[in-house]
């Protein structure tokens, strides 16, 4: 198992000589590819990002992007075949020891014992995680005793503060229910206690609230964040919705056709975007175009599809639907400019301005 310790550097460590304490997940150069027998197509073509502890990030971008695959390949739940992680690392803190799960069998038993412990995951529908056949409050129980030692009784204990602290009233008529009898946000609340059960050092989050009422979703985005700022967990947030990226994130990554294009935190991307695929997204809002203080002061949709690609391989993927491209944007991939410290943008209008 590709485990190292902090304290004691190897030769693994040392091709990651910043990981410092407060780092938790650390993806690096990540290339998930589906495999067929006609050919390799890339998804995610070397994307690298941070998070730290009680920070919460997010990966934004079109349908089709690669924001999911993202998230399974760091759970080791990549449907496999056809889809496989081909490159990069997937560094992740546990207490003094980073292991990178990029290197681990995801099928195999050390992969499986980080989920649920180290790392856990919450999504759009919540009967992804829970049995329907088993009562909700038994679900979350196992799901304690399986990673820490504890009585029945004194996980029971752990299960019912877990309901209450995800905000579900009565937790012990609840727990002896079953999931078809919850409504869907109360589904969708076990689901986020069963997460954060046994405490993880990693949330995922890809889109667990998109299928709610605007209340009920607004209530559970507020106790994600709260619980995870309590807890310091790091959170990895996958939306398409700009709005709540502009409630919950610290950091935003922007995709596009499986790179990150754009990456700042929450105030650069929403004040200062760079790339025109993030200024299209964030003009496509109705209330971020109407509020922003930017020359966006009406609804701008992108034009085109994310599947209009360029006819050339290195051009940006970007220029057949840029209203800005520039001559050499048909030809060559722009690389990433850092804008500030925190900011960079994937963009050759970044290299006109210097
Ligand atoms: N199991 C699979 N088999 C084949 N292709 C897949 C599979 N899962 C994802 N893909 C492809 O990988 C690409 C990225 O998909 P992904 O689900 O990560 O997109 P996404 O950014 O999460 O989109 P959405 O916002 O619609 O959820 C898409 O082109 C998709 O068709
Ligand atoms: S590199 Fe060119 S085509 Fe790509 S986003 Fe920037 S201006 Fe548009
Ligand atoms: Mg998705």
């Amino acid at each position: 198992m590709s485990t190292m310790t902090t304290s004691q550097p190897s030769h693994a460590a040392d091709r990651m000589p910043d990981f410092s304490n407060d780092l938790q997940l650390s993806v690096r150069d990540l290339e998930i590819t589906l495999t067929t027998r006609d050919e390799a197509k890339p998804l995610v073509k070397g994307i690298s990002f941070d998070i730290r502890r009680g920070e919460t990030v997010c990966l934004v971008g079109e349908s089709g992007c690669g924001k999911s695959v993202t998230s399974l390949a760091i759970m080791g739940l990549l449907q496999s075949p056809p889809l496989s992680v081909t490159g990069g690392q997937i560094l992740l803190r546990e207490g003094d020891s980073v292991t990178d799960l990029a290197a681990l069998t995801p099928r195999g038993s050390a992969y499986r014992d980080l989920r649920g412990r180290a790392m856990s995951m919450i999504f759009q529908e919540p009967m992804t995680s829970l049995n329907p056949a088993h009562r909700n409050g038994r679900q979350i129980v196992e799901m304690i005793r399986q990673h820490i030692s504890l009585s029945r009784a004194a996980a029971w204990d752990r299960m019912l503060e877990m309901l209450r602290l995800v905000g579900i009233p009565s937790p012990e008529i609840r727990a002896k229910q079953y999931p078809h009898q919850l409504s869907g946000g109360m589904r969708q609340r076990v689901m986020i206690a069963l997460a954060l059960a046994c405490d993880p050092g990693l949330l995922l989050a890809d889109e667990p609230t998109t299928a709610l009422d605007v209340t009920t979703q607004a209530q559970i985005l507020n106790e994600i964040r709260k619980l995870s700022v309590k807890r310091h967990t790091a959170t990895l947030f996958i939306t398409h919705d700009l709005g709540v990226v502009a409630q919950l994130a610290d950091h935003v990554h922007v995709m596009y056709h499986g790179k990150i294009v754009e990456s700042g935190t929450v105030r650069e991307i929403f004040k200062n975007p760079r790339h025109p695929y993030t200024r299209g997204l964030l003009a496509s809002v109705p209330s971020l175009a109407r509020d922003q203080e930017t020359d966006m002061e009406t609804l701008d949709p992108i034009p085109g599809s994310v599947r209009d690609l360029p006819e050339d391989p290195s051009a940006c993927p970007f220029q057949p639907r840029c209203r800005m491209a520039l001559k050499r944007c048909a030809h060559e991939t722009p690389p990433e400019f850092q804008v500030s410290e925190t900011h960079k943008a994937r963009c050759w209008l970044e290299a006109e301005i210097r």
